[in-house]
């Protein structure tokens, strides 16, 4: 079955029938909130919402490792990931969608494995390609199908949070090779992984990162909800073709 884990701007989901929601406890703690089952079209899915259904969670303090837990432990074998982020690169302009296939992250002192215990033996998750190649082919495919513009993939820097970048910072990832920027993509990718769940992402430009664009002077997630809004219609259509195919 399929997940979505939506993010600023989409902690619900308008095209999904509610059929029951499911409110878990985890070895590591609580998700971020009940898991919602429903239909989009005739397929099953689960949502979660990464920051609470009242958005209260700031990124540092996402349960990513309840999160990811609470999703494999319900027959989910694909996680998509819906993520605002800010546009570095300077076609990743606010409102356009990306499907990133590369990550840096520049996160600390998160809980980011689940081999962390004197239980297990030493675990070294291959990480090469951290995203599920099949999973972000199939978004581009239903992307397309549905005439919606994503810029075909793209390295996602991950930051600490909960505050933005300096423009000194932006432009030191940009060296490093990023294009976009958001604080929650890590540690969840690798948590996918290490519970072999297929994991892929839709990140959604909310705004210039900061020191680009009309972020010159400063960066005003405020001033972004109508871009996010338009650009979540666009991914919630995105995501009714895509269930076609990963849908129960
Ligand atoms: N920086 C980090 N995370 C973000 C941004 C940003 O500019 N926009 C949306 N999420």
């Amino acid at each position: 079955m399929l997940a979505i884990i939506g993010g600023s701007g989409l902690t619900q989901l308008v095209n999904m029938e509610v059929t029951r929601r499911l409110v878990m406890r985890t070895p590591y703690g609580e998700p971020s909130g009940a898991l919602t089952f429903g239909m989009i079209g005739a397929h099953e899915v689960i949502f979660l919402a990464r920051h609470g259904y009242a958005h209260t969670i700031p990124p540092h303090e996402v349960n990513y490792r309840a999160n990811i837990w609470a999703l494999g432990s319900q027959h989910v074998d694909h996680v998509l990931s819906v993520a605002s982020v800010g546009g570095i690169r300077s076609d990743f302009t606010p409102g356009s969608l990306a499907i990133p296939e590369q990550l840096i992250d520049y996160t600390h002192g998160r809980q980011s494995t689940f081999f962390d215990t004197r239980d297990k033996p030493v675990t070294h998750t291959d990480f090469t390609e951290p995203y599920c190649e099949t999973l972000r082919q199939a978004c581009i495919r239903s992307a397309q199908a549905c005439g919606k513009k994503v810029i075909q993939g793209g390295v996602y820097a991950a930051t600490q949070g909960p505050r933005l970048e300096t423009a000194a910072e932006i432009n030191r990832m940009e060296r490093d090779g990023a294009d976009m920027v958001g604080m929650t993509g890590m540690p969840e990718a690798i948590l996918a992984r290490e519970a072999g769940l297929c994991y892929a992402a839709i990140a959604v430009v909310a705004n210039y990162a900061a020191g680009r664009g009309s972020s010159e002077h400063g960066v005003r997630l405020e001033e972004v909800s109508g871009v996010l809004k338009a650009a979540m219609a666009d991914v919630r259509v995105i995501l009714e073709n895509l269930v076609e195919h990963y849908g129960d």
